[in-house]
């Protein structure tokens, strides 16, 4: 591993901002906000920067990594675009939704950051600091969540540095973010769009938009999802206990809805993701709550059932990935 770096905290404003842009270009990791989770951000340009990321985050393999631009234009010089992503690239840009596209002759982004595909994944993504930086930096960002491998995502600048501070060098500090899962991954490689990680944009508002329902899954239906979405991830020190309709003594709970779980008063401690059953409140909670209710030092984490509707599709995957045996 990277050993220690000093790792600065930026500040949001034009300094920042400008320290930011200059460490991205000279090859450097900057972790930064966006609305969904922290990125950790190298040019995605440099293979060698793009090295870097996988290096800090002990990630054990190269997977594909999602490339940042500042605006539609900025993307279209990167892939290739069909009516379908067109579409949807019109909707939800600049927001929580990335699409897999067939590499453009113009491609700039590096082998290494596409893992060797002919696709590349694309974000515009919403937060005003992580759109301000991409302006500065003027190139594609590659920016997985800016975490170690297997951990929960970051959803401020101290769960970064909790993970990765001596490893990057920076993170520019930008609160908390407010979608709180990472990004819905649609691929349109020709033939239906596929769905290849639920996240921030809900299925059901895509297959609206598209008049057609999305395919599920690999092609094959066999292996994971997309590459690097292994099944143990976003996992905490504690055991997760998924779908719990009691807690049980020394147990944390994760709640969620106003209905309260039998035995939640012994547990170690207790969190609830949305009081009023909220899937867009809850996805904003999950990750910081994991946190918190792990650092309780309880052996068991208890989760209450989810309903599948909106965000709560991707708040059961990341769930269900907590609780996979590692
Ligand atoms: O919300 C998000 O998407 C966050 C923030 C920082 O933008 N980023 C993020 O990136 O979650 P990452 O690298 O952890 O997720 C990348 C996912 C991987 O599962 C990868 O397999 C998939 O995107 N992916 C990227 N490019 C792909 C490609 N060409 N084909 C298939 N899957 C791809
Ligand atoms: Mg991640």
């Amino acid at each position: 591993p990277r050993s220690m770096l000093r790792t600065a905290r930026l500040t949001a404003d034009e300094a920042g901002l400008a320290e930011a842009a200059a460490i991205l270009k000279r090859g450097g990791l900057v972790a930064f906000p966006t609305e969904t989770v922290y990125g950790l951000g190298a040019d995605a340009t440099n293979a060698e920067a793009v090295a870097g990321i996988y290096a800090a985050k002990e990630r054990p393999s190269f997977n594909p990594l999602i490339s940042h631009l500042e605006s539609f234009e900025a993307a279209k010089v990167q892939g290739l675009f069909d009516e379908t992503a067109q579409k949807l690239a019109e909707a939800f840009w600049p927001g929580p939704l990335t699409l897999v596209v067939p590499v453009a002759p113009t491609c700039t982004v590096s082998d290494l950051a596409r893992a060797g595909l002919d696709s590349v994944g694309l974000r515009v993504p919403a937060h005003p600091l992580a759109h301000a930086l991409l302006t500065a930096t003027g190139r594609p960002v590659a920016a997985p969540s800016a975490n170690r491998s297997g951990r929960v995502s970051p959803t401020d600048a101290d769960h970064v540095l909790g993970d990765l501070d001596g490893r990057i060098d920076a993170v520019l500090e930008g609160g908390a973010s407010d979608v709180g899962v990472e990004s819905t991954i649609i691929a349109c490689l020709g033939g239906t769009p596929r769905l290849l990680r639920p996240g921030g944009v809900p299925r059901e508002a895509i297959e609206a938009l598209i008049g057609q329902h999305l395919d599920t899954g690999p092609e094959g239906g066999k292996g994971p999802l997309a590459p690097g979405m292994l099944a143990s991830h976003y996992a905490p020190r504690a055991q997760v206990r998924l779908n719990a309709t009691e807690i049980k003594p020394g147990e944390a709970a994760l709640l969620f809805g106003p209905t309260p779980l039998q035995g939640a008063e012994q547990a170690k401690t207790h969190l609830n993701l949305s009081k009023n059953g909220d899937p867009k409140e809850a996805a904003a909670h999950l990750f910081s709550y994991l946190r918190q209710l792990d650092a309780s030092g309880a052996q068991t984490i208890a989760v209450a059932p989810v309903p599948e509707t909106g965000l709560g599709e991707a708040i059961n995957d990341r769930l269900r990935r907590a609780a996979a045996e590692r």
